[in-house]
């Protein structure tokens, strides 16, 4: 598939079969996600993996919108560390995120990303995880083999593309 293809093909999944994602899979997602650009190459992030039942079931109860992680057999949760860069943690957690994503669909998985930075209950993930006080969980991004398919759509480029000036 060409990388555009790859792009647009990706949706968000969030039906899951029970079948489990191999290692070396996940491990390619993970890899995928450790290249991400990064503002001044501080890389202020570090990665969480949870496949504990107990667990994936405790973060659905959690969060209002990620009934989804209690099915998906891994949940990747990326952290934040606002000390290593302060204004740029956030974007450079966020594109691991995406290569993450885009890793995994090349790899016949699905994800989807819920978000966590922020919200009202990111203090109750973080203690159920044992997070230290500096990091924050930029999100809760399911992993596992799809089961539904999904369509999206984005706004047209003559809505946003201006050339030359605005
Ligand atoms: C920052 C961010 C937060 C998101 N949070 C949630 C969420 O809490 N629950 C959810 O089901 N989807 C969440 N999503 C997924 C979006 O709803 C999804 O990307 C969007 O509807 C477009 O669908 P597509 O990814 O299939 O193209 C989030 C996506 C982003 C980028």
């Amino acid at each position: 598939m060409d990388t555009l293809e790859l792009l647009k093909s990706r949706r968000s999944i969030r039906k899951y079969k029970s079948k489990p994602v191999e290692e070396e899979k996940l491990n390619k997602c993970l890899e995928a996600a450790r290249w991400a650009p990064s503002a001044s190459n501080k890389q202020p992030w570090e990665f969480l993996i949870v496949k504990d039942e107990v667990m994936r079931k405790k973060f659905a109860e959690i969060h209002p919108y990620a009934k989804f992680v209690a099915e998906s057999p891994v949940v990747f949760i990326p952290l934040t560390n606002p000390e290593i860069h302060s204004k740029y943690h956030m974007s450079d957690t966020g594109l691991t995120i995406l290569h993450f994503m885009i890793q995994a669909h090349a790899e016949g998985l699905g994800t989807c990303w819920a978000g966590v930075i922020g919200t009202s209950f990111e203090s109750e993930l973080k203690k159920l995880l044992n997070v230290p006080d500096n990091l924050n969980i930029m999100a809760l991004v399911a992993l596992g083999y799809p089961d539904q398919e999904r369509e999206s759509s984005r706004k047209e480029l003559d809505e946003l593309v201006h050339w030359d000036m605005y």
